[in-house]
């Protein structure tokens, strides 16, 4: 008789629950057969579920029906099968498995489901292309590597709900159909079919409507979102990903950043059990760019770039003029550098150059002797200069980065610092959070030649720096922070201007004109004049938060269904032709013929 799933088929157990206690006990388990094996004329198959694995044993001399059917099992296949839970016999025990102990002596089972041959081998996935993997993305995900994942996002976000909420958060929702935001990138547009020609954009982050939230008295906001924002793709960033978006009413930025901390600390406590020391040290951007050169420093990594500029001023040497001019002499000590040979010291060099930078020339202690080509250059007061400044010793070497361009000098030898610090195993293995702060609240485009926003509009200038508002604006500061995570931004805010007049003077410094200020906020600027109380936030990555926790390399690892580099979905091959019946309704007429 043909037997269904019904409840006496359900299981009684998870495939990952069996243990040595439970030897001799009655079990049903449900799952997918994920290795099969044939010893003897015995059949072995592992059964998974999200739980764990069993292995499942078919003996001939105990159950020949059984075993004559499950000749016909492959992998991938959905079972549910009954049996006697057992200890394993002497020897054939599998340590690595909380269930390796045991195993289930089958009395019958049935098939569910049978499976296609599967693209990838599971035990394999991490060696196909992660097109593949993308493409069969519900088969990736029955890996335990992935489903661990998910589990610690959703154990992330439960934890990150409670903690707001407890905090005197309301989780409040904000449209995705709504109007382009400024954070920097391309929008996201969506046709509406009811106002022809008209478009919404996908938000790129909830900031306006959290601050009007703020208008509203609403206090404490938070919401785990979905942001969209069409730009280049990186391991770090996809078209739309999520935020752990947080305002918050009569503030300054000490308590966004306490409760950002508390909130931090509490979280690695709970899901890696890891201690994280409160309060985060802290940096200006200034500071960062001068010892790390990046907004984003990796501090795992110890070296740290000092300012040469007095060891090359005046004199006769190659820089002397570049120092006059006011450009930039950074220098990086790498410890034991001495032992580098010559071509490794060029191929340095040529990474210097590929990164932009006119050359790196660089010094070695060798028996206590300062060598490298610029030595012939310095007397002896200022090779003792150079020496405390960089703090260089015998057996060490250090690298010398030199341009007219202060940012791009230290962001040349920071990348040098970070790629040397990795390639050495100089990364210490711990979690280094730290707050960036004082970053520009403008800075120069070449490309449209006018200030845009470092952060985004509504970000208020530090008050020393106000007067400069309108007639220096790269020189003004911002009460923005960013939170850095092991050379990962995790997150960003600021304290954002609550007065109309302050934000119509920042629109101008930006070169908007009252009409297109107008146009694109007007709603905000009327919405800040009715009582708008001081107010500011933060918006944390919760997808590079979980791949730092998850020690993931890419967010793509931690999201369910991620687009991959080209922003397509290979499963669903989105984004894809429409029907022209469909541009009709919307008003849209497609130039290019392989859109319509
Ligand atoms: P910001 O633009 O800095 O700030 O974004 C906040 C954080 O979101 C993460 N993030 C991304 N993660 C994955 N893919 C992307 N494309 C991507 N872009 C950003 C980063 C970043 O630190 N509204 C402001 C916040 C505020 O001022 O309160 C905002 O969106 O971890």
């Amino acid at each position: 008789m043909e037997k269904y799933y019904d409840s006496s088929w359900q299981r009684t157990m998870f495939c990952g629950e069996p243990r040595l206690e439970d030897s001799g006990k009655a079990a049903i388990l449900n799952g997918w057969l994920r290795c099969r094996r044939d010893l003897g004329g015995i059949i072995f198959i592992e059964l998974w579920d999200k739980t764990g694995t069993t292995q499942v044993v078919f003996n001939p001399e105990l159950n020949a029906e059984a075993h004559k059917r499950a000749n016909s099992l492959r992998n991938e296949y959905v079972l549910a099968v009954k049996g006697v839970i057992r200890q394993r016999p002497a020897g054939t025990e599998n340590t690595d498995h909380e269930t390796g102990l045991v195993e289930l002596i089958v009395d019958d089972f049935i098939i569910l489901a049978p499976s296609k041959l599967i693209p990838f081998e599971m035990d394999n996935a991490d060696s196909v292309s992660e097109d593949l993997r993308l493409k069969y993305r519900y088969l990736d995900l029955r890996r335990e590597a992935m489903q661990k994942n998910l589990m610690t996002r959703h154990n992330v976000t439960r934890f990150t709900r409670n903690f707001f909420g407890d905090n005197g958060f309301m989780d409040i929702e904000t449209p995705m159909l709504t109007k382009s935001t400024p954070e920097g990138a391309r929008d996201y547009l969506v046709p509406s079919r009811v106002n022809p020609g008209k478009f919404y954009a996908l938000p790129q982050s909830p900031q306006i409507f959290k601050q009007l939230l703020m208008v509203s008295g609403c206090d404490r906001y938070m919401q785990i979102v979905k942001c969209f924002r069409d730009e280049d793709l990186r391991a770090d960033r996809q078209p739309e990903f999520t935020q752990i978006d947080v305002e918050m009413s009569f503030i300054t930025e000490e308590d966004i950043m306490k409760i950002t901390e508390n909130y931090l600390a509490s979280l690695f406590l709970e899901i890696l059990d890891v201690n994280v020391e409160t309060p985060f040290f802290r940096l200006t951007w200034k500071e960062a760019m001068d010892l790390y050169g990046s907004d984003k420093p990796d501090l795992r990594i110890s070296m740290q770039m000092t300012d040469l500029g007095k060891v090359f001023e005046g004199g006769e040497n190659p820089f002397s003029s570049l120092v006059e001019k006011g450009g930039t002499i950074k220098g990086l000590k790498l410890q034991g550098g001495a032992l580098l040979s010559r071509k490794e010291l060029s191929d340095l060099e040529n990474r210097a150059k590929a990164l932009g930078a006119k050359g790196m020339a660089n010094f070695q202690i060798k028996d206590g002797e300062l060598k490298g080509p610029l030595v012939k250059f310095l007397d002896e007061e200022r090779i003792s200069l150079l020496k405390s400044l960089s703090e260089i010793e015998d057996g060490d070497a250090l690298f010398i980065m030199a341009d007219e361009n202060w940012r791009k000098a230290c962001e040349i030898l920071g990348q040098i610092r970070l790629e040397l610090g990795r390639e050495r195993g100089m990364v210490e293995e711990s979690f280094k959070f730290l707050w960036v702060t004082e970053f520009p609240l403008f800075e120069w485009d070449d490309e449209t030649e006018r200030y845009t926003a470092v952060h985004h509009p509504f970000t208020a200038p530090m008050n020393e720096d106000m007067e400069y508002l309108l007639t220096e604006p790269g020189k003004v500061r911002s009460r923005a922070y960013d939170v850095v995570l092991n050379g990962n931004e995790i997150g960003g805010g600021s304290i954002r201007i609550h007065s109309p007049e302050m934000q119509a003077k920042a629109f101008q410094a930006l070169n908007f004109t009252p009409e297109l200020a107008r146009e694109r906020f007007g709603f905000l600027l009327e919405g800040l004049s009715f009582g708008t109380p001081p107010h500011g936030g933060i918006a944390l990555g919760l997808d590079r938060l979980v791949m730092l926790i998850c020690g993931c390399k890419s967010i793509r690892d931690v999201m369910a269904f991620p687009k991959n580099q080209k922003a397509q979905c290979p499963m669903t091959e989105a984004p894809n032709k429409v029907d022209q019946k469909q541009l009709d309704e919307l008003a849209i007429k497609s130039v290019d013929p392989l859109l319509s």
